[in-house]
């Protein structure tokens, strides 16, 4: 375990904090930014420079997102977190736990599948610069089928966000506890 021990009760480290707030923000860009391409090229089929601009966004912002998030796990992994903040029901701990674990498996799976659907369609250049290595051989059925469950995916991802980001704010506002303070920027 490594962790910052400012003596009431403990925080993530900033490297922890770090990670998680980078992580949040990109999440809560590559959603939007997600149902807006598709919308315009799958629904308005408008595939003009700003749609193609948008998926080319979307795919090098995840790419790197994925490899992040990779780092992160493995920072985890190493490191631990703080001990549970004390005075949290088992139900509690158990479900917030739950909901962290099943957040690590879906950032990496999302952009995995991501990824692996723009292989298989194929479409991996990136504004037109470069392409993305390719992870499987061209199979449009499949590819349709691989981003489908990607974006369903995604949307699950969103759903458990913003469980998440509930629970966060009922923490800090409804029970005060020191829940959001252990992931808070700084020094809390
Ligand atoms: C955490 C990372 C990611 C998130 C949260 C995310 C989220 C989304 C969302 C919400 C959609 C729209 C789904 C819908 O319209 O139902 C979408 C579509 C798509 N995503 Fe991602 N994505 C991520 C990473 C990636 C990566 C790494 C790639 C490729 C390298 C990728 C390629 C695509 C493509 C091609 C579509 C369009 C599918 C279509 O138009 O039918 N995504 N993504
Ligand atoms: C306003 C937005 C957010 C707030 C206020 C927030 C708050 C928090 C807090 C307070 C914790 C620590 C919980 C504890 O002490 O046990 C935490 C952990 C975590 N958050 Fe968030 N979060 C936000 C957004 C997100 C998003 C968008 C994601 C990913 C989709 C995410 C993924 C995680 C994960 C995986 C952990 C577990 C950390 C670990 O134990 O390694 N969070 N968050």
């Amino acid at each position: 375990m490594d962790q910052n021990d400012d003596g009431a009760s403990q925080t993530y480290t900033a490297t922890a904090r770090a990670l998680h707030w980078i992580t949040a923000l990109g999440v809560l860009v590559m959603l939007p930014l997600g149902l807006t391409m598709s919308y315009r090229g799958q629904v308005l089929n408008l595939w003009d420079g700003t749609t193609e601009a948008l998926y080319s966004t979307h795919k090098l912002l995840g790419f790197l997102l994925l490899w992040l998030v990779a780092g992160r796990l493995v920072y985890r992994l190493v490191h631990g977190a703080p001990p549970d903040e004390p005075g949290l029901a088992p139900l509690q701990r158990w479900g917030a736990h739950l909901v962290h674990w099943l957040l690590y498996g879906l950032l990496i799976v999302v952009p995995l599948l991501g990824w692996i659907g723009v292989s298989l369609f194929p479409a991996l250049e990136v504004f037109g610069l470069f392409s993305l290595p390719a992870l499987a051989a061209p199979d449009e059925a499949a590819a349709g089928r691989v981003l489908g469950l990607h974006g369903k995916l995604a949307l699950a991802t969103g759903a458990l966000a913003a469980l998440h980001i509930v629970a966060a704010l009922y923490h800090r506002f409804i029970r005060r506890d020191g829940v959001l303070r252990r992931m808070w920027p700084g020094r809390g």
